[in-house]
């Protein structure tokens, strides 16, 4: 296969991936009727059936609620809750707070890092794990906590952090 036909070959599925992007968007947008105050409900559920915000869904939130484009990156970039990268199918989570800190947080998390290849905040390129820390899952009694997507992990430990990871079928 020739440069041209790779680079015709990438642009081809670039370009279907923006048109299921634009469907699903308008299918959404078809429940609302294009008032401004629809614009965190309309981001709330394009991000639900993402995963995050994609750029090609922002321009067409933008005409629908009929704001200028920058009026919607900026009101979704105020509300910590939307994403614009896509996440892993998996969400780590491993807690930082005070109590899991003195408990050995710190090690959980250089653990995960290693084990996946990726620091606080990242996903890997498979989109198979996104690491995220949070200030305190209320679960201080066990401390050290780790939560994969909704299952929480209490009193993990180094040994412990491959063994979850590498049980994808469980998550
Ligand atoms: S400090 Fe980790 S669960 Fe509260």
């Amino acid at each position: 296969m020739s440069m041209t036909e790779v680079t015709q070959d990438i642009q081809t599925v670039v370009q279907k991936d923006e048109e299921a992007v634009t469907t699903r968007v308008d299918e959404i947008l078809e429940s609302y009727t294009g008032i401004k105050a629809e614009l965190i409900p309309i981001l709330q559920q394009v991000q639900q059936a993402f995963g995050y915000l994609p750029e090609e869904a922002m321009s067409r939130i933008a005409k629908f609620v009929d704001v200028p484009e920058c009026t919607v990156f900026g009101t979704a970039t105020f509300y910590t809750q939307f994403k614009f990268v896509p996440t892993g199918r998996n969400i780590i989570k491993v807690c930082r707070g005070t109590g899991c800190y003195v408990k050995g947080s710190p090690r959980i998390l250089e653990e995960v890092e290693k084990v996946l290849g990726i620091k606080d905040g990242e996903t890997t390129p498979d989109l198979e794990y996104t690491l995220e820390t949070v200030a305190c899952f209320g679960s201080c009694a066990l401390a050290p906590v780790m939560v994969v997507n909704d299952r929480v992990y209490g009193r993990i430990t180094t040994d412990k952090v491959k063994k979850i990871l590498d049980r994808k079928d469980q998550h």
